[in-house]
């Protein structure tokens, strides 16, 4: 079969097979995002504006540049920032937080939990542009008039420096902000006047709640020397394929407390996945109690 191009000469140079095979082998090495050769129209949009800012005219060239000491240094983080997918949203999958706030947290804090003495370590491992941390910043924040002991840190990272930066301002359209319970608008949303009319800013107590760190998930490089008490890993595996699946799970549970839980995208599972974790609920795991520390 002949191969495909893809691309005209309107939106920037097309995209060869091969050039599809070479930048979607580099994005798997480098981040552990598969892409199917459905992907390449979706590719060569995505990067047709890095070879126009660069001068570049064809993805192989791209793809050499890319992959050259100079190139690895001051274009590959601006690759994966175009190749990753960050959609997300406030109070995504709410039956979450619900559990978190039920379950999760009285069997960590409660009388017999693990994390009696109130602290809880919480991990958003792929936060993209920081609504599911400050979501669970609001939710944390919210307990602590049932539990008031109740203090988190949360650990919020992502691969893509963009979002981080987007998440470290904090700052939210009205549309954006929109699936927040009217009450914790009120109490942890500081509503823009001015300029900034129809903006929100998330409020500096919840801010202060949560660090913000550039990490590759698949490099196990990461930023932190505790354990987590809850980890949220959503909606970021199944762009990985199972070994990379397998392998960021050993990991992800090395870094987990005894009695610690991992909650997972709607899409995504353990499944035919090597794990030592126990099944709690669909998409919610737990790292079992007795388990000693690795
Ligand atoms: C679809 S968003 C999910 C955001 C949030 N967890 C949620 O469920 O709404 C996936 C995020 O994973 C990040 N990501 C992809 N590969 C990654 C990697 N290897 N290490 C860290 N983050 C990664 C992307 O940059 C993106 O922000």
């Amino acid at each position: 079969m002949a191969a495909e191009r893809v691309g005209s000469v309107d939106q920037g140079p097309s995209m060869s097979d091969k050039e599809f095979r070479l930048l979607s082998e580099l994005v798997y090495a480098e981040c552990g995002i598969k892409l199917e050769p459905g992907k390449k129209i979706m590719l060569a949009g995505r990067l047709s504006k890095r070879l126009r800012a660069l001068g570049l005219s064809s993805f192989r060239e791209y793809h050499d540049y890319v992959t050259s000491p100079e190139g690895r240094a001051s274009e590959l983080g601006n690759m994966i920032d175009r190749v990753s997918t960050n959609k997300t949203e406030f109070f995504r999958e709410r039956h979450h937080f619900d559990v978190l706030v039920d379950e999760t947290i009285p069997s960590l804090v409660g009388p017999d939990g693990p994390c009696r003495d109130g602290h809880l370590n919480v991990w958003s491992a792929a936060c993209s542009t920081g609504e599911e941390p400050y979501t669970l910043a609001m939710v944390l924040a919210d307990a602590r008039d049932k539990w008031p002991r109740l203090n988190a840190s949360i650990m919020a990272t992502d691969i893509n420096r963009e979002v981080l930066q987007h998440a470290i301002r904090a700052v939210y359209s009205k549309t954006i902000v929109q699936p927040v319970p009217a009450h914790m608008r009120t109490r942890y949303l500081l509503r823009g006047k001015g300029e900034k009319d129809g903006y929100y800013r998330v409020v500096p107590e919840l801010r202060k709640m949560v660090t913000f760190r550039h990490t590759n998930l698949i490099s196990g490089d990461y930023p932190f020397s505790c354990t987590m008490d809850v980890v949220f890993c959503r909606n970021v595996i199944i762009y990985f394929d199972r070994p990379t699946q397998t392998e960021l799970f050993r990991r992800i549970y090395a870094k987990m407390s005894p009695g610690a839980y991992l909650f997972l995208g709607h899409a995504e599972s353990l499944q035919g996945i090597e794990h030592k974790f126990e099944w709690t609920a669909p998409t919610i795991y737990r790292r079992p109690v007795g388990a000693e520390r690795s």
